[in-house]
């Protein structure tokens, strides 16, 4: 078996409870993670297979495994409030984020849509990331470095997009800030014919006020707005049901795709 298939020193493990709680961090050799199941000493990991299913010192079982791009999301360290799984999923498909696309994304936050994106325009598209806030900056760059490293196809922009996109055309625009529609007029003239502008939007006032800039802009069609709800289910041997707890609320998505030439 190959050594990719085997945790290294310095990997990121996600370790799972029998009551399902996720813990995430860093292997180094000499430490050891702590929790009311017992002790796991990070060398009885390094050169396991990825995947294994380890005990503690009080015989607790906890599963070993590489955490996904959610996963690690989830758990990021915040310098703001991050988008999503379930929406992060959305706006790639909303937004057919392709690979090699050349993409904008305002603002960054801490990178949790960042990190997506780059997978999803792969080493030949380009990415810009606009930030205003320098403690932001610094911590998606620390969070981006963990999951992407220092991608030579990304930029990060610590400008304020309301003052103007720089870039000369872009095939996508993804905005995640307080008032996209003041991106609009602007992304109208970057957008290239065909492109897609997406936007994260927490309420349905903002919602109302992008919808109709874009419907009644000149350059836009196609404007949907979309709310994505995942609901998790409960099974066991003798119970099938939704779970009592889901998070009741994230965000919008209002999308709409830009027009060739004028009409008259
Ligand atoms: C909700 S957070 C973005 C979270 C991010 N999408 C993520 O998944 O981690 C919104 C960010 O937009 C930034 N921001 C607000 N107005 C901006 C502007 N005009 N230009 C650039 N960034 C802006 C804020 O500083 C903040 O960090």
């Amino acid at each position: 078996m190959s050594d990719l298939n085997r945790f290294v020193e310095g990997e990121l493990v996600l370790l799972v409870d029998r009551k399902d709680r996720r813990y995430l961090f860093n292997l180094a050799d000499g430490e050891s993670f702590h929790s009311h199941g017992g002790i796991v000493y990070h060398a009885a990991l390094i050169g396991q297979e990825k995947g294994v299913r380890i005990r503690t010192n009080t015989g607790q079982v906890y599963y070993a495994t590489v955490p996904t791009l959610a996963d690690y999301v989830t758990n990021l360290p915040r310098a703001s409030q991050v988008v999503y799984p379930k929406d992060i999923g959305g706006i790639l498909m909303v937004g057919d984020i392709f690979p090699g696309a050349d993409v904008i994304e305002a603002g960054m936050g801490s990178g949790a849509l960042t990190m997506a994106l780059l997978r999803a325009i792969g080493p030949e598209g380009h990415l810009s990331s606009y930030e205003i806030r320098d403690e932001a900056i610094s911590q998606a760059r620390e969070n981006i470095s963990v999951m992407a490293g220092a991608p030579e196809n990304f930029r990060i922009r610590s400008n304020d997009i309301y003052d103007g996109i720089v870039e000369d055309t872009v095939d996508r625009i993804i905005l995640d800030l307080p008032e996209p529609w003041r991106v609009i007029e602007n992304a109208a003239q970057k957008l290239v014919p065909g492109g897609i502008i997406v936007c994260f939007l927490p309420t349905i006032i903002q919602v109302h006020n992008l919808a109709f800039t874009l419907q009644t802009h000149s350059s836009f069609e196609m404007v949907e707005s979309i709310e994505i709800l995942l609901r998790p289910w409960y099974i066991a041997a003798n119970s099938a049901r939704p779970m009592h707890r889901m998070v009741g609320h994230t965000g919008f998505l209002v999308s709409a795709r830009k027009c060739a030439g004028s009409i008259e």
